[in-house]
């Protein structure tokens, strides 16, 4: 028996890395166009972080043990405790609003399927100490840019988009009581991989009348402003409550963001801190499960380290987003681990050819040359397979000149050039792929 990585958990072999490395740098670029800084926490937390407030499903979900000292003990499942402990230890000290951001790897013991597995990179971006509308649009404008980045539209992802306030006023006002609304969730949740008479039996189900249902069901399908508004009598109140959602609409409308965006009050979310706005990324085709997710937790501070701070942020997978980039062919196929390869025509030639890796590679170049003596044929084949951009032959007949032969191998030429200027033109020709 060979043992075999956990199911869920991955191996990254250098493809794969490749895909996963373009990917976090990608985020990094954004957020800090955005004006975030990285931070990072612990990946082993004490077990209440998550029990205290993120919700019973992701409770069920936690690789949790004790520990050599007694400790009852997590791997994270999640960022947004450990970011909002972290911000209420030193709160006072913090320019407000806080932007930050972090990738870290998460760890949710999940039934597998496409796009869930048991650990994961997330991205969250998080912004707190400001109650207004414009800090959700902000957050919702990079979440969608930390997709627009990878060379993704509006046909590519949308945003739904809710508000806890406005749904929870709006299932008041509809006669939804107390105790029926988490079955409602559920309901609203699955809706749209339901088929419409299993919802309303699950909502009659629940002892809400037939009118009653119908209202929720026009609700939940609502997809506009409008349509909303033309829901119908007696609902002015609870509407109200969706003004802030509403403006966080205008100012995304005036960022850019129009065409991205959902109305979609069957936006529910798994974590139980939420309080205001919420919303989801997904794939236009509806073939994914969800990129991205977050929303405001304007409580979550003060439960979890006594500041009174609201908040808001998103969570973004590297899971889901990978799957689309593959799919859409925006993955990196070949990947080049180096710019120059050296070759030598006999053992003679060898210090010449170090000589040459040492120049090259203090200059910023990426090197690579046969461990083993070789025929020449066999070294270029290794410069194939590796993706370098030039190769540079060292034999002794070049050697006499003062020469060394330089061959660019994706223009196929080749040319003799004097050896003290090789440094120059190898950078002249790698121009910014050099990384010095
Ligand atoms: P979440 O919706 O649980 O939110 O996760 C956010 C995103 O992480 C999901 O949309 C998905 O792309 C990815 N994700 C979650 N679980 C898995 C999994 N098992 N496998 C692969 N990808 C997964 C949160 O975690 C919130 N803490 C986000 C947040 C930050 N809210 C405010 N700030």
């Amino acid at each position: 028996m060979q043992p075999q990585a956990l199911p869920g958990f991955r191996d990254f072999y250098p493809a794969d890395m490749a895909l996963r490395d373009r990917i976090v740098r990608t985020w990094r670029r954004v957020a800090a166009r955005y004006g975030f800084e990285e931070y990072d926490g612990p990946p082993l937390e004490p077990l209440e972080l998550y029990t205290a407030k993120s919700g019973e499903e992701i409770v069920g979900q936690l690789y949790s043990f004790v520990d050599k000292g007694g400790r009852d003990v997590s791997l994270r499942p999640e960022m947004t405790p450990t970011l909002a402990r972290m911000v209420a230890a030193r709160a006072n000290g913090l320019k407000k609003p806080i932007r930050w951001f972090s990738i870290p790897q998460l760890f949710r013991y999940e039934r597998q399927q496409r796009g869930r597995l048991r650990e994961h990179f997330q991205l969250n971006c998080d912004l707190i100490g400001e109650p207004g509308h414009l800090a959700d649009a902000e957050i919702v404008a990079l979440a969608i840019d930390a997709v627009r980045a990878f060379g993704l539209g509006s046909a590519d992802i949308r945003v739904r988009l809710s508000d806890r306030r406005l749904l929870t006023a709006l299932l008041e006002a509809v006669g939804v009581s107390p105790a029926q609304v988490p079955l409602v969730y559920q309901v609203f949740d699955k809706i749209r991989r339901t088929p419409e008479d299993v919802s309303v039996t699950r909502l009659s189900g629940a002892g809400l009348p037939g009118p009653t249902i119908d209202r929720l069901l026009g609700i939940v399908r609502a997809r506009t402003w409008s349509e909303l508004d033309g829901l119908g009598a007696g609902l002015d109140r609870a509407l109200a409550q969706g003004d802030p959602l509403r403006r966080t609409f205008e100012a995304l409308q005036a960022l850019g963001f129009g065409d991205y965006l959902d109305l979609d009050l069957g936006i529910v979310r798994g974590l139980a801190y939420y309080t205001g706005t919420v919303f989801e990324l997904f794939d236009a085709r509806g073939e994914l499960r969800a990129i991205s997710g977050g929303g405001r937790y304007d409580d979550l501070l003060r439960a979890l380290g006594g500041v009174d701070l609201p908040a808001l942020g998103f969570g973004m997978g590297d899971v889901v987003l990978g799957e689309l980039l593959r799919d859409r062919g925006l993955a990196p196929d070949s990947v080049s681990s180096i710019d120059v390869f050296l070759a030598a025509i006999t053992q003679d030639d060898l210090p010449h050819l170090l000589g040459l890796a040492r120049e090259l590679r203090d200059a910023g170049a990426r090197v690579e040359f046969a461990l083993a003596p070789q025929a020449v044929g066999k070294q270029l084949k290794l410069a194939d397979a590796r993706g370098a951009r030039l190769a540079l032959v060292v034999g002794p007949d070049d050697r006499g000149r003062g020469e060394v032969m330089l061959k660019d191998l994706r223009e196929k030429t080749q040319e003799s050039i004097p050896r003290d200027a090789v440094r120059d033109r190898v950078a002249r020709i790698l121009g910014d792929e050099l990384s010095s």
